[in-house]
């Protein structure tokens, strides 16, 4: 009997990954999506688009991380045997300029799923989206399972909630929840605003002779950055244990944002040096220096590895954006890799 699963966050980058994932082993998928003015399901348009990529298997329901009763409505009807929370403001930056709205969404809206799964009293699996940002200014390098929390961000600290009250219903209510703590991890469907995606896109815009500058903020921060694809493998490998559990997920291996810079450029022989500008307006008012995760922990107990190098993810990035605009100019329907 196929499984039932109900990802939040469907039109992210990762809820569009896992949703391919969990269709092409046979799941039935449904997704919460917000109703929005302008069209937001770009990332799943190819899973509709093809009828043999499961279309007949994925549903999608209109509710918000910010409306409890929906929610409750929606985990009745649908009645899941796995629950993927991936919606967030997922946004660092923005958190400091929203911060109440982003403790709404990111945090309060765990807990008002978790409340859902609980009334609802069905053997629901629960997947909480947990963030390395949890670690901000840390206190102990590589980061672990156990490394105590220290957010730099409104962000952070609604991760760091969410990811207590996850812990809290597992210990309370005996809830079948797992926090995932992924380092960041990227791919051609990353938002445009975050860093990477950033300079991929830009690359490409600069080698067509559409841009000459980008402007970026802090070039010296370091991240853990793996491939999107491989993470939500991840996710669901935690859901299929018997017992809950927290795992970090990452590469053990750290960059700056100007080796990113000299990999994305340099990839199309291009000088970074010759187009990048600092603009101030990019610097948060508290940074996250340094994120490396040891994912030893993942590597034991669900047999998971990252794959895909660092330099090799910001190629497969700066040529999938390449092909993006090429495909674009040519008035071609957008190719999602
Ligand atoms: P993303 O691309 O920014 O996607 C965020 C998703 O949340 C979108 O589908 C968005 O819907 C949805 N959303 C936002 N506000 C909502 C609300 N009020 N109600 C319902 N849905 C809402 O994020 P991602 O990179 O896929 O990341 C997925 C999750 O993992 C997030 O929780 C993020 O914080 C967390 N995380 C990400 C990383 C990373 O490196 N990517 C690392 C650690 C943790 P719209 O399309 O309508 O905006
Ligand atoms: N976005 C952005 N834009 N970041 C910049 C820029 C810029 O122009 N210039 C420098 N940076 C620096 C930021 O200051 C930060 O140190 C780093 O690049 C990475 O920024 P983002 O790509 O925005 O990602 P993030 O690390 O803040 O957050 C992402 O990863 C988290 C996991 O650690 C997001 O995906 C979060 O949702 C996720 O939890």
């Amino acid at each position: 009997m196929a499984k039932t699963a109900l990802l939040t966050g469907i039109t992210g980058q990762d809820g569009s990954y896992l949703a391919e994932f969990l269709l092409a082993r046979g799941y039935e998928v449904h997704g919460i999506i917000r109703r929005a003015s302008t069209f937001n399901t770009g990332r799943l348009e190819h899973i509709y688009a093809d009828p043999h990529s499961g279309r007949a298997r994925l549903f999608l329901h209109y509710g918000d991380l910010s409306d409890a009763s929906a929610l409750a409505r929606l985990i009745a009807k649908i009645r899941p045997e796995e629950v993927y929370n991936l919606a967030a403001q997922s946004h660092v930056r923005v958190s400091f300029d929203s911060p109440e709205y982003t403790t709404d969404v990111t945090a309060t809206g765990a807990v008002r799923l978790l409340e859902a799964i609980r009334e609802v009293g069905l053997p629901v699996r629960y997947y909480q989206a947990s963030s390395s940002e949890m670690f901000g200014k840390v206190r102990e390098v590589p980061q672990t399972e156990t490394t105590p929390f220290y957010p730099r961000s409104p962000y952070g600290c609604a991760k760091v909630y969410a990811y207590w009250i996850t812990v809290n219903y597992r210990e309370s209510y005996g809830v079948h929840a797992s926090n995932g703590i992924l380092f960041n991890h990227e791919s051609p469907r990353r938002g445009e605003t975050f860093v990477t995606r950033k300079i991929t896109r830009a690359v490409a815009h600069i080698l067509a002779g559409l841009q000459d500058k980008l402007y970026l903020g802090n070039l010296d921060a370091k991240r853990d950055w793996g491939y999107a694809k491989e993470y939500v493998e991840a996710m669901w490998l935690m859901l299929q244990q018997e017992q809950p559990d927290d795992y970090i997920i990452a590469t053990n291996e750290t960059h700056s944002i100007r080796e990113f810079l000299d990999a994305a450029f340099g990839a199309v022989n291009l000088d970074w040096k010759r187009h990048v500008e600092i603009d101030p307006r990019y610097y948060r008012p508290a940074e996250v220096d340094l994120l490396i995760g040891d994912y030893g922990k993942a590597r034991r107990q669900l047999g998971w590895e990252p794959k895909t190098k660092f330099a090799d993810l910001v190629k497969l990035m700066v040529d999938a954006d390449i092909q993006l605009l090429k495909d674009h100019r040519e008035g071609k329907i957008k190719v999602t890799a």
